[in-house]
């Protein structure tokens, strides 16, 4: 793999080539599964957690990556540091630097947080979800489950909807970007209230239409607490109903965390509803990815 950078703080750091190469590596630590042997490249290494904004996913996946590469962790949320006392995001990442941690993941609500510590301290920095600017390692994360799903390495011949808030979604921005990147065609659905039209892809309010040419579909969670508000008629017409899906064969993502009954019936969330739903694949692709992240910047 080409790619030299010293952080993962977007996508676009990546070219479509180091993207393959993270994302073939990821593959290699699935199929190995449990039978993989780490020869523990995060040995003596201690990986800071800098959690801002609350997760289970992310930060519960790169603490078991941390652990599976044979490193160790320490979490720093942001309801219990001193941050509540006034402490900055930097000052806060200098402080763990200041203890040798070896990496900095951190997840904030500032849209420039990670690229601002990233310029102050002189260890790796992972963005792990940013406001609503990037989730880099989500969507890297996604794009090894749908390659995998397809059985490719890149994806030129598929139509990927990306469904719901978009206005609020990081997850979103860096799909776009990550997707894109692959070959992938990418429609944006929602209301036009949280459509925004600075994406660079085609955007839609029409789910029903989307869903006939598309072979993925990707929900998005209404992020109330980005104050986001939606119609009464919100799951008529954007929810991946049980309804939508008896007419509907392709991929069924979701990042989570779910609003079951809203943006997605609760039937279709469960993963016996059907084959292609991925949505727990795309857990544990998480864990993979993450690996192949920290494996790569801090191994
Ligand atoms: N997908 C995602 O970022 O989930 P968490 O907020 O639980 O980490």
């Amino acid at each position: 793999m080409a790619w030299n950078g010293r952080h993962l703080l977007s996508l676009d750091d990546l070219s479509q080539e180091d993207m393959i190469g993270l994302m073939q590596r990821a593959s290699h630590f699935l199929d190995a599964g449990d039978r993989y042997e780490p020869d523990a490249p995060l040995a003596g290494k201690i990986i800071a957690n800098l959690f801002m904004e609350n997760s289970t996913r992310t930060r519960c996946s790169f603490t078991v990556a941390t652990k599976r590469l044979g490193g160790d962790y320490v979490d720093l949320l942001g309801s219990t540091s001193s941050a509540s006392k006034g402490e900055t995001l930097v000052d806060t990442a200098l402080n763990l630097e200041a203890m040798g941690v070896a990496g900095i993941v951190v997840r904030c609500s500032e849209e420039r947080g990670p690229w601002e510590i990233a310029e102050q301290v002189g260890v790796p920095v992972v963005n792990a979800g940013s406001g609503t600017s990037a989730h880099p390692t989500q969507a890297l994360l996604d794009a090894v489950t749908l390659t995998r799903y397809f059985g490719k390495d890149t994806l030129p011949e598929e139509h990927i909807a990306i469904v719901g808030d978009i206005a609020h979604s990081r997850v979103a921005r860096s799909n776009v970007i990550g997707l894109t990147k692959l070959g992938a065609k990418v429609t944006l659905v929602g209301p036009p209230e949280l459509l925004p039209d600075d994406f660079g892809c085609k955007t839609s309010s029409n789910f029903d239409d989307v869903l006939t040419e598309v072979s993925a579909c990707m929900m998005l969670r209404v992020q109330f607490e980005r104050d986001a508000q939606v119609g009464e008629d919100y799951r008529d017409r954007f929810g991946l109903t049980e309804e939508r899906l008896a007419n509907f064969n392709g991929a069924i993502m979701h990042p989570g965390p779910m609003n079951r009954g809203l943006e997605i019936d609760d039937y279709v969330a469960n993963i016996e509803s059907s084959p292609h739903n991925l949505i727990l694949s795309q857990v544990t692709s998480g864990v993979a990815a993450r690996m192949a992240i920290l494996e790569h910047l801090i191994g």
